[in-house]
């Protein structure tokens, strides 16, 4: 079932610093006082700024999360974020799988898993990014890609892809600049969403994102399809105002 409330999920990948991120997060706030958005916020910021996320946004609209999760609970793993780090700051929400992390740092989808898994087990959600490189679209080959990397994902989680978010994300629109048409990105969700039922009847209640590319100009298009759940938004959320009006695109009511 495709969800009631939209969810629009920051990425802010390494962007930012202490002037930039309050300055941003107070215009969202001040914003918010004569505005109730419709939808579900949640900034998934650099890890040094999760301090102060938390303490510029406890008590208001605007939930936080973080950008990558280790599967090891503590240790010698120098430079990754443990779990009970992330719950430190109360992190609620960690992006997993993302493809530059996938492409950078060569992550496979089981280790993506684990990590989802390492999540779910501390009420972190996971979102889960998928999506086809521009090799794979161009050959045709997007669908049989995404029912793999799908497939794997509710035979290793099971109903427990109703904890998660998936987010698809095709990655010849990461930061080019090009979106997937809004139709194009409806059948691909309503193709996710049956192939998980199809794995496994108890995965009815999943939340799918849509990333690339999103901003002020293409959001509400985008976000008014109806398997589309929200979005996941990379350079447009760096900007408070674009940020707004992508917010307002989920908003039956603008
Ligand atoms: P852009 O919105 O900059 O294309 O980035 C999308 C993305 O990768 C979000 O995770």
């Amino acid at each position: 079932m495709p969800k009631q409330i939209k969810l629009i999920v920051a990425n802010w990948k390494m962007n930012g610093n202490l002037l930039h991120n309050e300055q941003l997060l107070n215009n969202l706030k001040k914003s918010f006082i004569n505005y109730q958005p419709a939808c579900k916020i949640v900034v998934c910021v650099p890890t040094p700024y999760l301090a102060q996320v938390q303490s510029l946004c406890t008590n208001t609209k605007i939930h936080w999360g973080a950008q990558d999760i280790s599967i090891h609970p503590k240790g010698a793993f120098t430079g990754e974020i443990s779990v009970s780090m992330l719950q430190d700051f109360n992190v609620s929400y960690v992006i997993v799988g993302h493809s530059e992390r996938r492409r950078y740092h060569h992550e496979s989808t089981i280790e993506v898993i684990q990590k989802a898994q390492t999540a779910l087990k501390s009420q972190i959600t996971p979102i889960i990014c998928i999506g086809e490189t521009l090799k794979e679209y161009q050959a045709n080959h997007t669908q049989a890609v995404l029912q793999k990397q799908i497939t794997t994902i509710a035979k290793q989680l099971g109903r427990e892809v109703n904890r998660s978010i998936i987010a698809y994300e095709p990655i010849w629109a990461i930061g080019t600049g090009k979106t997937a048409t809004p139709k194009y990105v409806q059948n691909i969700h309503t193709m996710l969403r049956t192939q998980l039922k199809n794995i496994n009847s108890e995965i009815d209640d999943v939340c799918i994102l849509y990333g690339g590319s999103i901003n002020a100009s293409n959001a509400k298009q985008l976000l008014s399809q109806k398997d589309i759940d929200g979005g996941l938004i990379g350079s447009a959320s760096l900007d408070s105002q674009q940020f707004l009006e992508i917010i307002k695109a989920t908003d039956p009511l603008i």
